[in-house]
């Protein structure tokens, strides 16, 4: 699929994290890549997440799935919104509404979530914490957007749902199919079906909050600190009062402290690895035996491409010279010279073309068995 009339730097510059952007139908020729059966069906499975949200005028309730099919034929004429979250982990034409989104880097991006929606339905008055392009797939769609809210904006009393108290929206569209909505994190926005059979695409994005980010990187710190490791002040002088907890000792105190937290590379790694664990590990292609190293000099000889596990996070860090430190699932891989580009071209695309040369190179071969083997990579299977 792709996306014609949409100026990537002009978005950047006005609207990313900034205001929200109405991009109408951009596609060269727009495709709803799901059925409202399929997403149903992925609605009463084990390892997609979903909710269902029924409306009854003002009141909202939520149930969490999976669902029993028979579910969705009970459902009376109330409005109503059936959510999957991670849709593009399950069906590859979801996951290909996320490259057009590609030039936001991969550590960014979250998932693909789809609701469908009968007419009058949606999920309330709402601002999430993050980047969202919300892409009208099927039916239409009236979005109310703005203003900018934050901790302090009003909730109404809800045990499972933050809808606002009170929305005036500053701006107001309806989506045709298509049509993208770009809401920044914080804008309050309210999307409700026109009519029934009504298919929303939400490309979602992340972004670390300061809290989680210091809490994961302290316990991940302490984990490898010594009991031993400790304050030691060989060269103590004799206090004047001893009350006195001495700027000297401060100094080290805090020294201690910055010297482990502050640690550049340390963090890089850490915060490469954490960023790439997996949301959904459900998705499983682990095989039952380890790859074995004839089969895989084989399968490049005859340049089988390799896919990307959909769920998999993949990204990496330059390094000195031609080296990266490659990013999959939580683990990190040295890639130097030819495995070094391989590494870059995993990260580049969700399918990559080997070449034979790499036969040659017992580095490539070792870090292309490690993926395989840990399920973040497989070769494509002829049907
Ligand atoms: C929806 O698709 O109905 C909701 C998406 C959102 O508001 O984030
Ligand atoms: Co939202």
């Amino acid at each position: 699929m792709q996306i014609d009339a949409f100026d990537i730097d002009l978005f950047l510059r006005n609207h990313w994290q900034k205001r929200p952007a109405l991009i109408r139908n951009p596609w060269n020729a727009w495709v709803n890549p799901l059925a409202p059966e399929e997403l149903a069906g992925l609605a009463c499975e084990d390892d997609a997440e979903s909710r269902l949200i029924e409306q009854a005028g003002d009141s909202w309730t939520l149930a969490h799935g999976p669902f029993a099919a028979s579910r969705f034929a009970k459902l009376g004429r109330q409005p109503w919104t059936l959510l999957v979250q991670a849709v593009d982990h399950h069906v590859p034409d979801v996951a290909a509404l996320i490259d057009p989104f590609r030039f936001i880097p991969n550590w960014r991006i979250d998932d693909v979530m789809v609701s469908y929606a009968t007419d009058g339905g949606g999920v309330g008055p709402h601002f999430d914490q993050y980047d969202v392009f919300l892409l009208q797939g099927l039916g239409r769609r009236r979005w109310r957007v703005g203003p900018r809210c934050d901790e302090s904006t009003p909730l109404r009393p809800h045990d499972d749902l933050r809808l606002l108290a009170e929305f005036d929206a500053t701006d107001e569209w309806v989506l045709e199919p298509g049509d993208i909505l770009y809401v920044p994190p914080g804008f309050a926005h309210d999307g409700v079906a026109v009519g029934d059979d009504c298919m929303t695409y939400s490309i979602g994005f992340r972004a670390p909050s300061r809290s989680e980010l210091i809490a994961d990187w302290c316990d991940h710190v302490v984990e490898r600190m010594q009991e031993d490791d400790r304050y030691a002040d060989p060269d103590l002088q004799a206090q004047d009062n001893p009350g006195e907890i001495s700027s000297s000792a401060l100094d080290r105190l805090h020294g201690m402290i910055a010297e482990r937290m502050l640690d550049r590379d340390a963090f890089a790694r850490w915060f490469g690895e954490y960023n790439s664990i997996r949301k959904y590990p459900d998705i499983d292609w682990q095989p039952d035996e380890a790859i074995d190293r004839t089969d895989l000099r084989d399968l490049l000889t005859a340049q089988t491409p390799l896919c990307r596990n959909p769920a998999s996070r993949f990204s990496f860090i330059r390094q000195g010279g031609q080296a990266v430190l490659l990013f999959v699932d939580g683990q990190s891989f040295e890639c130097a010279g030819e495995t070094a580009l391989l590494a870059e071209a995993l990260c580049a695309g969700e399918r990559v073309h080997p070449t034979p040369d790499l036969t040659h190179s017992p580095a490539a071969l070792n870090l292309l068995a490690a993926l395989v083997d840990q399920g973040s990579l497989a070769f494509e299977q002829e049907d």
